[in-house]
Parts: structure tokens; C-alpha cells; sequence
């Protein structure tokens, strides 16, 4: 049987500087996804990469002393080694300055133009270099670009315009009448501040720099950076104006989108308009994610407060830094990072709730039956309960992950850790051995391991790494989403691993 396909893409960062750990958030989370969705059976193709045109890298690149490319070239490899250092397992890392995508991109322009939806005015109005946009005076805050807050200039250049309003009442119907815009909040924000208000022109093209795609057939325009970077999503799976491939075919429309939430604006609107105008289908969903703070604070260079994700693998490891991620920013708000609670969560959820749990139970299973799985003995209604919450754990991974709610899905997996931590204290295997109930002991260690065991399925999206550990210590192979539809998955009579400490507490004073 054919699977279902699965396409999910992240935004692609600007080759502009090292992204830190907001940008790398936004990969993980994509990340988690992509690989649920494999567990679940789909064919999965999984999007990322670098944007690299626009007049802020061509001054980066003159200050550093080099040219665009050579420039971009370094900043790629240094995003692309973050993003492998935190174990992302995309399909495909993209860059905008691949000439397939920019022969493309010209065609895309050439085509809307030839369609009169790009047509040729002069713009006279502010321009914010840093988020390359212009705006009107009554867009401003407090004189300032409304997005960035950063000084506006004056300029007034001959430009391509896009016919935004051509579109903007099918734009409306589909938003409204569609789960388009996650989360639902975002939805009316677009609507109320972006749509209703009136959508103006948009001006797509630049005089006032080089380094970008030029317009074929007028080359001293270069076309805009946004109108580059969105078609990524087409261009690299083939999309072509005068024909696509095969790959195109079967992974367009786009399954999810994610995209930080100062980006949403670009993604559900001028991209859905310009998918319009080529007649292509539009994404099922947009997910405007929130962002990572440092304490209360957004990060940036001037309050020096940056912070780079390979750092602190270095110090934490992988899969500490993809649980505090995962697990610390909520679906709809903002969340934070501080030293204090990354050292909180990695001695309380990894090395107690989950390291611990592993280790004393097979520990236990070693000391109590030489490390082989036992068979289930005697049972009693205590099994109960940490049976159901281990079987009532796919439906609500399930439902919570096809809502795009991790850090909820994150904590009914470890509410089952947690759930047999619990157990251990009720059943005291210890005084079990002692009384030598060898029979019941035998069923409860054996539902420890099985529960670890289901855990350890669910957990595989999200921390793999630590998976495979744990997996490696159960010796299982049965690792599949559907063996943990009921609770006999692990085999009996298999020799267990020695355990291995998975997370060593942090002290904190050190
Ligand atoms: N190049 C554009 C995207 C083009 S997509 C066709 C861009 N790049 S970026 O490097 O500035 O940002 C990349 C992603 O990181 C964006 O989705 C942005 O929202 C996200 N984040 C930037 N800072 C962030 C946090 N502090 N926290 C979470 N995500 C953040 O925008």
C-alpha cells in the first residue's frame, strides 16, 4: 500500500549570522513532527535551509571582507552544522542561491508578469533595509519600521508591483473558511490588522543593491528577497512554470508550514496570493510558533544576551537542549530560557523521572532474574492503572501531535515515566525479593520494562537519541508506533543490556 505523504517545512534563516537558539528552536519542533509522522507511517519529506539574497547579507559580506557567495557559502555550512548538531533529520537543506532555484524564480516573475499581475509603477516611500520592506509614514511606530524599530530611509525607485488585491477576497475566504492559521489567535490578528484594513501592491523588486535575483528582463531590478525565499518551497520539489516533476506532484500542497510568528504575516498572506496567481494549490496550514526568550528579553546583538545552541549541547548534551525546547514553549505563548530552569528540568524530568526509572528497573531485573525478561506472573489491580495510562497514551500523543501540541504530547509520554515511578514506590519490589514473592515480582517487573518500553516508542520523535539508548539497554527491536497498541510488546526471556546512566544530575552550585 501506498503511504501517505507528509510535507513539512521550516522557514529557511537568513545566511545573515550565526542563528541562535530561537531560529534552532524552530527546526527542532519541525523536527519532532517529521519524525512523529514516520513513526505514524508517512512518507515524510522534511524542508529547511538558508535564505541568501537581500542588501543586508551583500553589507555583511563587504564588512567581513568578502563576496555574497563566499559569504553565504560559510553561513550555510555553520546553519547546517547546527542543525546536525541537533539531530534534525531533514530530507533536504535547501539555499536560494542554487541557480535551478534562481532560473525558477525568474520564470515565476516572468509568468506573473506576462499574466499582468506584476506590473512596473515607481516607489516613493520608507524603507527598512534590515527586514527589506517598505512602508507608508502612517505605518510607523513612533517614526520607526513597525516590525524591527529600527530607522526608515527615504527612497523613491522605479519597481515591480504584485496585484495583491486581485486576490484578497479568495485570500479571506479561504482563511476564514479553514484550520489555515495555527494558532486560531494568529488567524484573527491577520485578519483584523493585515486584510480588513485594505491590502496595498506589493512592491517586488529593488534597485538599490545587487545581490539577488535579477529580473531577466529588466536585470537592473533584483527581485525581492520574500518572493525568492517562498517559492523555496516549490522550487526544490520541482515546481517549474513550463512543467513540474514528478516530486511536485506528489508532495504539493505543502502539510504544514512552521514558521516563527513575526513571519507569519509573509506566509498567509503574500504567499498563499502568489500561490493564486500561479494556480497552485494552497498549504493546508500555516503555524506561526512563539518564540524563545532569553529570560524576559528577545535576544539580540545589543543587549548581548545571544545564545547559540551548539553551546550548550556542548555543556547539556543533545537531548537535554531538544527537551528544553520542546517542552518549555507552549503552542501559543512565548516561552523562556534561563540556566536556572534548564538545570531544573534536566535533573527533575531526565535524570530523576526518566534516567532513574530505566536504571532502577533494569537494575532491578538484573539483580532479581540475571537481566532476562521475566513472564508475567501474579496480577493485581495496581497494574492497572499504569497499564491504561501506558495504552491511553497513543490516542493522546496522537491527538495533541495533530493539533502541533508538543510540549503537551511530551508530557503525556512522560506521564507515563512518571506514572511508573509511581508504581515502583506501590509495589515495592524490593520487599517482594525479600518475601520471596518471586511470582508477583516477576509481573511488576516485567510492566515496568514494558512501560519503559512504550515510553520509550513515543519518546523516539523527540529525544531519538536517548531513545535508542534505552532501546539498546532493553534490547527490543519493537520499536514501532503500533506495537504500543497493547501491552505485551516486549518479548519475554530476552537478555537485557547492563544499565547505563542516561542523564548525570547537574549539580547546580557547580
Ligand atoms: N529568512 C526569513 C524567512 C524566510 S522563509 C521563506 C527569516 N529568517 S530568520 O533567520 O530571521 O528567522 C528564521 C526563523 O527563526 C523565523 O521563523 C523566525 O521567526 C524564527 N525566530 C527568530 N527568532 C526567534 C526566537 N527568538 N524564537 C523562536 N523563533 C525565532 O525570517
Amino acid at each position: 500500500m501506498e503511504k501517505n505523504k507528509f510535507y513539512i517545512t521550516t522557514s529557511i534563516a537568513y545566511a545573515s549570522g550565526k542563528p541562535h537558539i530561537g531560529n534552532t528552536y524552530e527546526v527542532v519542533l519541525a523536527d519532532s513532527i517529521a519524525r512523529f509522522k514516520r513513526l505514524q507511517g508517512y512518507d515524510v519529506y522534511f524542508q529547511t535551509g538558508t535564505d541568501e539574497h537581500g542588501q543586508k547579507i551583500e553589507e555583511k559580506a563587504i564588512k567581513a571582507g568578502l563576496q555574497p557567495q563566499e559569504f553565504v557559502d560559510d553561513m550555510a555550512r555553520e546553519v547546517r552544522k547546527i542543525w546536525d548538531t541537533m539531530n534534525t533529520s531533514y530530507d533536504k537543506f535547501v539555499r536560494t542561491t542554487n541557480p535551478k532555484h534562481e532560473d525558477i524564480v525568474k520564470k515565476i516573475f516572468k509568468k506573473l508578469y506576462d499574466k499582468g499581475d506584476i506590473y512596473k509603477g515607481r516607489y516613493e516611500g520608507l524603507y527598512c533595509t534590515p527586514c527589506e520592506s517598505f512602508f507608508t509614514e502612517s505605518q510607523l511606530v513612533d517614526g520607526k519600521c513597525p516590525d524591527c524599530g529600527r530607522e526608515v530611509s527615504k527612497t523613491s525607485e522605479e519597481a515591480y508591483f504584485f496585484k495583491m488585491s486581485k486576490y484578497v477576497d479568495k485570500l479571506l475566504d479561504y482563511i476564514e473558511s479553514s484550520n489555515f492559521i495555527q494558532p486560531e489567535s494568529r488567524k484573527n490578528e491577520m485578519i483584523n490588522n493585515f486584510i480588513k484594513p485594505g491590502l496595498q501592491d506589493l512592491c517586488v523588486t529593488r534597485t538599490s543593491f545587487k545581490w539577488g535575483i535579477p529580473v531577466d528582463f529588466d536585470p537592473l531590478h533584483v527581485i525581492y528577497v520574500w518572493l525568492d525565499a517562498l517559492t523555496n518551497y516549490i522550487t526544490f520539489i520541482g515546481y517549474d512554470p513550463d512543467g513540474s516533476d514528478e516530486k511536485f506532484n506528489k508532495y504539493w500542497p505543502c502539510d504544514v508550514h512552521l514558521v516563527g510568528k513575526d513571519i507569519i504575516r509573509f506566509h498567509t498572506i503574500y504567499w498563499p496570493i502568489i500561490l493564486m496567481a500561479l494556480d497552485l494549490p494552497l498549504p493546508k496550514k500555516v503555524f506561526g510558533h512563539p518564540w524563545l526568550l532569553v529570560g524576559n528579553d528577545k535576544m539580540s546583538k545589543s543587549k548581548g544576551n545571544i545564545i547559540y545552541a551548539d553551546d550548550l549541547v556542548k555543556e547539556y548534551g543533545v537531548d537535554a537542549i531538544r527537551y528544553y525546547f520542546l517542552h518549555e514553549i507552549p503552542f501559543a505563548n512565548d516561552g523562556t530560557y534561563t540556566d536556572e530552569l534548564l538545570i531544573e528540568r534536566y535533573n527533575s524530568d531526565l535524570a530523576n523521572n526518566l534516567g532513574n526509572l530505566v536504571n532502577r528497573t533494569i537494575s532491578m531485573a538484573h539483580k532479581y532474574f540475571d537481566g532476562v525478561v521475566p513472564e508475567v506472573g501474579i496480577k493485581e489491580d495496581v497494574d492497572n492503572e499504569l497499564i491504561n495510562t501506558c495504552l491511553n497514551a497513543y490516542d493522546l500523543v496522537n491527538s495533541k501531535m495533530d493539533e502541533l501540541k508538543v510540549a503537551d504530547a511530551i508530557d503525556v509520554v512522560f506521564g507515563i515515566f512518571k506514572r511508573a515511578n509511581k508504581y515502583i514506590d506501590e509495589t515495592m519490589p524490593w520487599v517482594l525479593a525479600k518475601e520471596g514473592n518471586t511470582d508477583r515480582l516477576k509481573t511488576v517487573i516485567y510492566n515496568l520494562l514494558e512501560s519503559i518500553r512504550i515510553g520509550t516508542v513515543l519518546l523516539q520523535p523527540f529525544l531519538p537519541e536517548t531513545a535508542d539508548k534505552i532501546f539498546s539497554q532493553l534490547n527490543t527491536e519493537n520499536k514501532s508506533f503500533e506495537s504500543i497498541k497493547e501491552f505485551n510488546g516486549l518479548d519475554t526471556d530476552i537478555k537485557l543490556n547492563n544499565p547505563e546512566p542516561l542523564f548525570v544530575r547537574i549539580d547546580k552550585n557547580k
